[in-house]
């Protein structure tokens, strides 16, 4: 499932056009059925398949383990929401390049920290865009050094913050510290410690780079183990730079990953800081 939902997402604009062209006819089944035929022309039978499956286990996923879950959370946006109409904090760019809030699979995120070998005890961990918080409370419930959400749409962060206070509440909350900030990705001050920053694909490329040159320069003034975990990889291509290596999955969690989970997700590691940057 290596990438799934990158290629998920361009399969699915193929079928919106394909759709938009039918234009609501014929009616029902007989629709979909052409549909389904001219987007396997499009895209290819093997790619139609693929797709086929990724909606599978995205709702197996959603039904099985997320959606019992959210419905527990007194704020739960559930797997899909977007960010039209909301308060978004941040530069004209950073709101430009941001994508809608959807929430990981839990399974996903378990598998991940285990199959990169993630010690919690030796991280702070930060989601770049915490949405209503799911990846946060998730990563609430392993004994991390602390645990950070960075949310710049203000209605966003407000329902993250009433779900993170019944987490603790309820008892849910591993980590000593834990908290969500309102705040733009370029704007937030990253954590002085060890750091695991994780990333739901959140905003497209140009940021995304502007992201990796703001971590850098907090690289350079404090020196200091830097891991990232990326889920849905669309722009890895980012990561290919001086310094960063990607990390290898292992073990069982690994194949699970790869077969499983409807969304790809791939580590890279800052290995040292980055040269001073010259004028
Ligand atoms: C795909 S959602 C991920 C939600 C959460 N990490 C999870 O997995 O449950 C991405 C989130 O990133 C936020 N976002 C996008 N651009 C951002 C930026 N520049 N600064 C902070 N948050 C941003 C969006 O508002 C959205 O809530």
């Amino acid at each position: 499932m290596c990438e799934a939902m990158a290629f998920y997402d361009r399969v699915e604009e193929c079928i919106r056009e394909v759709r938009a062209d039918l234009n609501a006819r014929p009616p029902g089944f007989l629709r979909e059925l052409i549909a389904g035929v001219r987007v396997a022309q499009k895209v290819g039978l093997r790619s139609s398949i693929r797709h086929a499956t990724i909606v599978l286990l995205i709702r197996l996923h959603n039904r099985l383990f997320d959606h019992p879950q959210h419905a527990q959370i007194p704020l739960s946006e559930g797997a899909r929401s977007g960010l039209i109409g909301l308060h978004l904090l941040g530069g004209e760019r950073e709101v430009q390049d941001a994508l809608p809030c959807a929430s990981i699979p839990s399974k996903t995120f378990h598998w991940a920290l285990s199959a990169f070998s993630i010690d919690p005890r030796r991280y702070h961990f930060v989601d770049i865009g915490a949405g209503w918080g799911y990846a946060l409370l998730l990563a609430a419930s392993y004994p991390f050094r602390q645990v950070t959400g960075i949310e710049f749409a203000e209605e966003l962060h407000a329902k993250a913050s009433v779900n993170l206070d019944w987490a603790k509440a309820a008892g849910r909350i591993k980590t000593p510290h834990a908290q969500v900030r309102c705040e733009s990705a370029l704007q937030a001050e990253l954590p002085q410690g060890p750091s695991l920053l994780f990333l739901f694909h959140p905003f497209r490329e140009p940021v995304l780079r502007a992201f990796v040159e703001h971590v850098e320069e907090s690289l350079r003034k404090h020196p200091r183990p830097v891991v990232v975990l990326y889920a849905n990889p669309a722009d890895r291509h980012v990561f290919d730079r001086e310094g960063v290596i990607e990390l290898k999955s292992r073990g069982v969690a690994s194949w699970l990953l790869r077969l499983f989970s409807p969304v790809a997700i791939r580590a890279y590691a800052f290995t040292r800081p980055p040269p001073a940057l010259t004028d």
